[in-house]
């Protein structure tokens, strides 16, 4: 029942989008206030991420992952009467979709099922703040690196205890862009002073990375949110590894190697360093470091030539990759920006790794909706603007 209608919303996914945001935010006001002021760049997420999560309820590991997110969530105030309002609104948006293949079984189905996935993540929510975990974290920063044009490496010091594991990443938000939240890694093993470290790499016209990198400074207060990632050392002892990174990507693998350097100095690996041009491998003096301690660790500048184009670094990353050998008997934990991740875990593949020995962040699945049309006259002429949802359109005419 919930796939059949959801193969019918799918295709109306913006129209349905639009018509979930608008009821909520109408029917309970204030709710506005807790979603950043500009929604358009990932407005699809939390709606998407609903319907992946209700239509996905058998795959294993979703209870754990909601018990995340919902510990997560107390950063949003996500309150059980919120998870109320954004189950109603869900339910209105798919009746408004579906259309005619709504039903009251269809109702009853997504209820039940949206039901089950909130009192995982409420779960989550009660157990962190009986564990006395504060929803989120303030922190100072203390110092505020620029490294060439459009990078900054931001040292924090969290007012309270922030316990987290090397490789892992954290949400950030700044009052500079209120309620928006971007990920980004921790960059150290947890250090002896409670300091963190962050490497942010500038996105022309981004609102958080262009905060942190031009305006942030020293004295400033950041908020931190449950870290998180996977991309947590997996290797047995004297087990073979290579660190693989591209720009800001050397932030979770420099903490990776400091955990190393303290956990197991004998280790044998190769590391492989990527940047656009030289004056962006901001961690070589770091990378220099690592490799005094650890006598094992084999390690690759690469970049373009000058005057090349940047991703002439991954041609040649791709062709160094290829010219070394015992893939099948390597973790490699792979860190950059997504296109990469991608064209290198493809490239590792054909070289003998098995995919469940290549480590890497990405945030978790939600998806993204393709438009297709629904009937042979949308086919046609195409799908119709959405609609938004507009409780006076609907109220009865005044006699
Ligand atoms: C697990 C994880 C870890 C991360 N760690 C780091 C880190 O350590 N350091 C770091 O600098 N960033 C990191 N990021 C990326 C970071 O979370 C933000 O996506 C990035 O800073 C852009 O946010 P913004 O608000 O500035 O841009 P937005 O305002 O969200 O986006 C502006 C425009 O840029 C595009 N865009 C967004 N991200 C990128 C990108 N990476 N490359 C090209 N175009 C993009 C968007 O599609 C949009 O069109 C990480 C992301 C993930 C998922
Ligand atoms: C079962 C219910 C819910 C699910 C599955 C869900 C899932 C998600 C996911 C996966 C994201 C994107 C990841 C992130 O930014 O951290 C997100 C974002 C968000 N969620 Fe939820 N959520 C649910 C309920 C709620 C509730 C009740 C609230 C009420 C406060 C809420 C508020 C938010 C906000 C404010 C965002 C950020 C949106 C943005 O940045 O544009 N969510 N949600």
């Amino acid at each position: 029942m919930l796939r059949s209608t959801f193969a019918v919303v799918e295709r109306r996914a913006e129209h349905a989008v639009t018509f979930f945001y608008s009821h909520l935010f109408w029917n309970n006001p204030a709710m506005r206030e807790l979603f950043p002021e500009d929604m358009q760049p990932q407005r699809d997420r939390l709606f998407a991420a609903l319907t992946h999560v209700v239509t996905h309820l058998e795959s294993p590991g979703l209870a754990e992952y909601l018990g995340q997110l919902g510990r997560d969530h107390r950063k949003f105030l996500a309150s059980p009467a919120l998870y109320a309002a954004v189950g109603s609104s869900l339910n209105a948006a798919f009746a408004h979709a579906a259309g005619a293949a709504w039903s009251l079984e269809a109702e009853k189905a997504w209820s039940e099922a949206y039901g089950h996935v909130a009192d995982l993540m409420l779960a989550g929510a009660r157990e962190a703040a009986r564990a006395g975990e504060p929803a989120w974290w303030d922190a100072d920063v203390v110092r505020h690196l620029r490294y060439g044009e459009d990078l900054a490496v931001l040292t924090l010091r969290p007012r309270q205890p922030f316990p987290f594991l090397p490789g892992q990443y954290v949400s950030v938000s700044s009052l500079r862009v209120p309620r928006v939240w971007r990920t980004y890694s921790l960059a150290d093993a947890p250090r002896p002073d409670g300091t963190l470290e962050l490497h942010v790499s500038r996105i022309p016209g981004g609102v958080m990375s262009t905060a942190l990198v031009d305006e942030t400074g020293p004295g400033e207060t950041l908020r931190l949110s449950v870290p998180g990632g996977g991309l947590t050392a997996r290797t047995e002892p004297g087990g073979l590894r290579t660190y693989i990174c591209a720009g800001t990507g050397w932030a979770p693998v420099r903490a990776l190697l400091a955990e190393a350097a303290e956990t197991e100095p004998e280790l044998k690996g190769r590391l492989f360093v990527v940047a656009r041009a030289k004056e962006y491998l901001y961690g070589r003096h770091d990378v220099e470091r690592f490799r005094e301690r650890l006598d094992g660790l084999s390690v690759t500048y690469i970049t373009s030539a000058p005057g090349h184009r940047k991703d002439q670094a991954t041609e040649r990353l791709l062709q160094s990759l290829r010219a070394c050998v015992h893939w099948a008997a390597h973790d490699v934990y792979l860190a950059g920006p997504p296109g990469f991740l991608t064209e290198v875990a493809e490239v590792l593949e054909e070289l003998g790794t098995a995919p469940d020995r290549i480590h890497h962040d990405t945030l978790p699945p939600v998806g993204r909706f393709t438009v297709r049309p629904n009937t042979a006259a949308e086919r046609l002429l195409g799908p119709p603007p959405p609609l938004w949802h507009n409780p006076s359109a609907r109220a009865p005419r005044e006699p």
